[in-house]
């Protein structure tokens, strides 16, 4: 009896501490709502026009094996400007208008992803085929065609045995492929510090008047041996090409964009006009080490 009676004490106790504890937890619950209910949908984004024409532009280029790297946005005189064969006093350093951080030594925001070529080749030899997507900065006025931020994507393959013939054949292909569209392409001659030869190619179409017209769309050349030099890669044995392409002008053009500034204002009824893919992320992707 004994026995019994204390079980049942503490059967009792139990209870009356279970109880006051399923008590506490309900005013908990009334006081959060009630927490088994679903949450509120959360809206998918949509990919920024930017990012779908940078995985584009990335994907054909992977499919003919070159990787993707990157370097950061804030950089050195000697990345930017002087391993790119643009001594101190080069008159072309007055064409990138530069935002500077700090002066002697100079550190700034570079002012093109031609920077990152020399840091893949600085920590990668030959064979190379290597493309840099990023944001680049220049202190110009923000209008429908310019703003002080854009961005770019650096190509660079140096190998042996690489001419001029290899550099049109795989540029002519890229627009053809990201344009859906056999286009004419125009190879004009041009300066750049880094490259020698320079080119610029247009891309021709009819105008409204049915007049032949070209537009520029992207920078390139053989990568000058100065360059090689600086990087410590024997230019007698190996030569490769560079180009730059205008991510935001592409966009532009494949999408018929007339004013920049709609890519900077994050009107989220503009942007989900662009779609969302999500087996469009690139791959293949492996940045640099440092
Ligand atoms: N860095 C040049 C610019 O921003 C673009 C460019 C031109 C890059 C020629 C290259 C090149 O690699 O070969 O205007």
């Amino acid at each position: 009896g004994q026995a019994l009676n204390n079980l049942k004490k503490s059967a009792e106790i139990k209870v009356t501490d279970l109880t006051a504890t399923l008590e506490g937890v309900a005013s908990e619950k009334s006081f959060y709502g009630d927490l088994t209910r679903p949450s509120e949908p959360i809206e998918l984004g949509s990919r920024h026009p930017i990012s779908l024409v940078k995985n584009q532009i990335i994907e054909v280029f992977n499919r003919i094996g070159f990787t993707v790297s990157e370097g950061p946005e804030i950089e050195d005189d000697w990345h930017n400007f002087t391993a790119l064969n643009l001594s101190e006093h080069h008159p072309a350093r007055d064409m990138q208008d530069t935002f500077f951080i700090e002066q002697n030594p100079d550190i700034l925001l570079r002012t093109h992803t031609s920077s990152v070529q020399v840091r893949y080749m600085e920590e990668n030899k030959p064979p190379i085929r290597t493309i840099s997507p990023g944001r680049v900065f220049r202190n110009e006025d923000i209008s429908a065609r310019s703003h002080c931020i854009f961005h770019q994507i650096e190509g660079l393959l140096v190998d042996d045995n690489i001419s001029f013939a290899d550099l049109k054949g795989i540029l002519h292909n890229f627009l053809n492929v990201f344009f859906e569209r056999d286009l004419q392409v125009r190879f004009r001659p041009s300066y750049f510090p880094f490259t020698e030869p320079s080119i610029e190619v247009d891309i021709g179409y009819q105008g409204e008047d049915g007049e032949q017209k070209w537009l520029e769309v992207l920078g390139c050349g053989m990568v000058h041996p100065n360059v090689l030099k600086y990087v410590k890669i024997d230019s007698k044995k190996f030569q490769g090409f560079a180009f730059g392409i205008g991510i935001d002008r592409l966009a532009m053009l494949k999408y018929g964009i007339n004013d920049l500034r709609a890519f900077f204002e994050t009107d989220y009824r503009w942007l989900s006009h662009f779609g969302f893919d999500p087996l469009d992320v690139p791959t293949n992707y492996i940045g640099l080490s440092k």
